[in-house]
């Protein structure tokens, strides 16, 4: 099974994908962590390249190449093998990330997304977890991390109200995507996420 992990920036993504894979893992299933952009060596030289520096370093069309060549390596080296194996695997972002951020909220290019995607990817998860939330929470909780990774934060609020709107219209578009309410404690989010996917896996 694979799961993907999306919403705007400081939803708690990377803390609920971690909880979860500390839950799955404790209840004796084999389960991978990784996360996008990066999820295999290649793919992490490319992460520093698109989440660092000025906000106008790339252009949107630029930046969908460097992270569908993320994509490739990291399904290449990671996600196909791992599932192949039978484990479960738990993906910080994927591909709607780069329908949201490049292909919506700068221009309308989901269109080139999308064809870039079938030509050189072609999968989707089998279930897609949307952390939904205010991007003012979301931004000040984002912010308040210690990082250089800040490219997109950069973009300011109302880009992130932008991508808020683009990931709810693509959880209303594909029937794999659930939406969680982000904006509750840690402890409830983590353990309504446990139930769903021990629920699907039959676990
Ligand atoms: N439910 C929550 N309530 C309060 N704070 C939270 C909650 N979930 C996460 N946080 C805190 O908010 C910050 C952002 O969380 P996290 O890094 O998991 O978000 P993210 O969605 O992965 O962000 P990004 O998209 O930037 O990678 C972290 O400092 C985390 O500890
Ligand atoms: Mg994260």
């Amino acid at each position: 099974m694979f799961i993907s992990f999306e919403g705007i920036d400081g939803s708690g993504k990377s803390t609920q994908a971690r909880l979860l894979a500390e839950a799955l893992h404790a209840a004796g299933i084999d389960v991978i962590h990784t996360r996008e952009p990066g999820g295999s060596p290649g793919a992490e030289e490319i992460r520093a390249l698109v989440l660092e520096g000025d906000p106008d370093r790339w252009s949107a069309e630029t930046e969908i190449l460097l992270f569908t060549a993320a994509r490739r390596d990291h399904l290449e080296k990671t996600i196909r093998p791992a599932l192949a194996s039978g484990k479960v695997v738990i993906c910080d972002r994927f591909a709607d990330s780069t329908r949201v951020f490049q292909g919506v909220t700068r221009g309308d290019l989901q269109d080139k997304v999308n064809r870039l995607h079938d030509e050189m990817i072609g999968v989707e998860p089998d279930l897609t977890l949307l952390f939904d939330m205010d991007p003012e929470i979301g931004l000040s909780r984002a912010k308040g991390r210690q990082t250089s990774e800040e490219r997109f934060e950069d973009f300011g609020l109302e880009f992130q109200e932008k991508c808020r709107a683009a990931f709810l219209a693509l959880a209303r578009q594909y029937p794999r995507f659930t939406v969680i309410d982000a904006a509750r404690d840690i402890e409830l989010v983590a353990e309504e996420v446990a139930t769903l996917v021990k629920t699907r896996l039959g676990a």
